[in-house]
């Protein structure tokens, strides 16, 4: 693939333990040690809890050259009080680049809104984050293309073109992503036609897919010029398949 374009790693609430997340970054680093070629931008997004412990070993090995560190979230307001929240601030000290905002799993099974989402983007902005924001219709019915307009135009509420234009944006239709059930990827044809709604709506920003990314599909979708990347969840935590998701890109 001569094209440079975004691998990025949701590890969503994975894996148990620090020892397997060092297993996995382990297995990349000797892969991509083993690969001369690899152009492209790699975007690891552990859980908090790992994200220090694991600026540290970038920051000690050959990885933090060749990956750069992503967070899942990031608090709505750098200032006052918010249980449970990890601030912008916070995570600008542990070396993150990147925060993914408005992953459908935060908007459906945890109520956040396209006004919170809007926010957050404000915020990893202010913060000189690139944010990753997450869109994408529910089901596929007969209207998801007038779903998907007000969803950017609400997602993208007051932000004028520079910082849009800071945005990565990632389109995951959600029943495409692998831990809902029934779920298979999009196509990439029919993804195509979402990610022409979102330049047309936005303006010429990247726009990655995500949604059951495995090392089967990955090239139909990495292979299209509209399509900047990829976001992996499930198969970003089985090295195996991660690494050969990499190999072939
Ligand atoms: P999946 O998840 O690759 O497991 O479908 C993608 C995501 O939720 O970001």
């Amino acid at each position: 693939m001569s094209n440079k374009k975004y691998i990025i790693g949701n590890w969503k609430n994975h894996p148990d333990s620090l020892a397997e997340a060092e297993g996995i970054l382990d297995s990349i680093s000797e892969y991509l040690d083993s690969r001369r070629n690899f152009i492209h931008s790699l975007v690891v997004c552990p859980p908090f809890v790992f994200l220090e412990e694991i600026d540290k070993i970038f920051q000690s090995s050959s990885l933090g050259k060749k990956a750069q560190l992503g967070a899942q979230d990031i608090a709505l307001s750098d200032s006052g009080a918010w249980t449970g929240e990890v601030s912008g601030h916070m995570l600008k000290r542990l070396g993150v680049r990147y925060v993914i905002v408005g992953h459908s799993e935060r908007r459906w099974k945890l109520g956040e809104t396209d006004d919170v989402v809007n926010k957050k983007i404000k915020t990893a902005l202010a913060n000189e984050f690139a944010p990753i924001v997450c869109v994408g219709e529910r089901e596929r019915y007969e209207s998801y293309k007038d779903f998907l307009k007000q969803q950017l135009a609400d997602t993208f509420a007051g932000l004028s073109d520079n910082e849009k234009g800071k945005c990565l944006v990632a389109y995951e239709p959600v029943w495409a992503i692998s831990s809902n059930p029934g779920a298979k990827a999009d196509t990439p044809e029919s993804a195509l036609e979402s990610i022409a709604i979102i330049k047309e709506a936005l303006g010429n920003v990247p726009v990655l897919y995500g949604g059951s990314v495995n090392s089967s599909n990955v090239e139909s979708f990495i292979s299209q010029d509209q399509i900047a990347g990829v976001l992996v969840g499930g198969a970003s935590v089985n090295k195996e398949e991660f690494v050969k998701i990499l190999s072939l890109v």
